[in-house]
C-alpha cells in the first residue's frame, strides 16, 4: 500500500519493507536530479521506463550468468527485489570517453577507448561521490579485495551482454553505472537500476543522445528519448 512509510527514499526511487524480511518493494518516481541534486525536474513517464527497462535487463542478465536482485515486477512502477546490504560504491564502465571522464582528462566526447574502463566512486552525496581507487576502497574497508574483484568481473560481463544486445537495435552503450549489494549469505548481486538515468545511450547512426544527458544538458526531447529507448529495448526483449 502506498500509504506505508518508505524505509528509504532516494532521488528517483522509494524502497519499502514487505512482510518478507528478505524482500523489498521498490517504487520508481518521475523526479529527476542532476549535478548532485543542484538541478531538479520531472521527466513524465520516467519511472515506468526505468522500472520496466531495468527489469528486462536484469532478466536478460540472469540468463547470461549475472545474478541480480530482481524478484518480480508488481506494476508499471513497482518491483520486488532481494533485500541486500549495499556496497557504498558506484561502479562505472566506459566504452567511449564522455561525461566526467571527457571533462577531467580533456578528451573529445565519443573518443573510443582501447578497452572498457571500470571506475569506482565512493557513494557520499556530501562529497559529491568522489572517484576512488581499489586501494582506497580496501584501505577504508568499503569492500573486501574479493568483493572488488567480483564486482569488476560482473560489471565487465554486464558491459558485454548489454553492449551486444543494444547494438542489435542501433544503440551504442557509451557508459553506465552499476550498484551492488550482498545477501546475508555473502553473495554479491547486481542491484539498483539500469536505465536511461544511469546509462549513456547514443543512436548508432546519428549519435543522437537517448538518455538523461538530454535533461542534464537541456537538449529537449527528454520524454521522447526515454520512450524511444524503451521501444528499442522491448524490441530486443521480444526477439
Ligand atoms: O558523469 P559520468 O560521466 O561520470 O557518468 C558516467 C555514467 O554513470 C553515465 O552513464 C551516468 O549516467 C552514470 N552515473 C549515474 N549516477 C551517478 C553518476 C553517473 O548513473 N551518480
Amino acid at each position: 500500500n502506498s500509504a506505508q512509510e518508505a524505509m528509504y527514499e532516494g532521488k528517483a526511487k522509494r524502497v519499502y519493507r514487505t512482510e518478507d524480511a528478505g524482500v523489498y518493494r521498490v517504487a520508481y518516481k518521475d523526479d529527476a536530479t542532476a549535478f548532485n541534486g543542484q538541478k531538479r525536474g520531472t521527466i513524465v513517464g520516467k519511472g515506468v521506463v526505468n522500472n520496466q527497462m531495468s527489469n528486462l535487463f536484469f532478466q536478460l542478465l540472469e540468463t547470461k550468468g549475472v545474478h541480480t536482485h530482481f524478484v518480480k515486477e508488481l506494476s508499471e512502477r513497482e518491483t520486488l527485489v532481494r533485500a541486500l546490504t549495499m556496497l557504498p560504491i558506484e561502479v562505472v564502465v566506459r566504452n567511449l570517453a564522455a561525461g566526467s571522464m571527457a571533462s577531467r582528462l580533456d578528451l573529445e566526447e565519443g573518443m573510443k577507448l582501447a578497452h572498457p574502463i571500470v571506475e569506482f566512486y565512493y557513494k557520499r552525496d556530501d562529497l559529491g561521490d568522489p572517484l576512488v581507487t581499489t586501494d582506497h576502497i580496501e584501505a577504508l574497508g568499503l569492500a573486501t579485495p574479493s568483493d572488488i574483484t567480483q564486482v569488476k568481473q560482473m560489471a565487465l560481463r554486464v558491459n558485454e551482454v548489454l553492449s551486444d544486445v543494444l547494438r542489435t537495435v542501433d544503440v551504442i552503450l557509451v557508459d553506465f553505472k552499476l550498484e551492488f549489494g550482498k545477501t546475508d549469505e555473502g553473495e554479491i548481486l547486481l542491484a539498483d537500476e539500469i536505465s536511461p538515468d544511469t546509462c549513456r545511450y547514443w543512436d548508432a547512426n546519428t549519435n543522437e543522445k537517448l538518455d538523461k544527458d538530454r535533461f542534464r544538458r537541456d537538449l529537449g526531447g527528454v520524454e521522447n528519448a526515454y520512450a524511444e529507448m524503451m521501444r528499442r529495448v522491448r524490441e530486443v526483449a521480444s526477439l
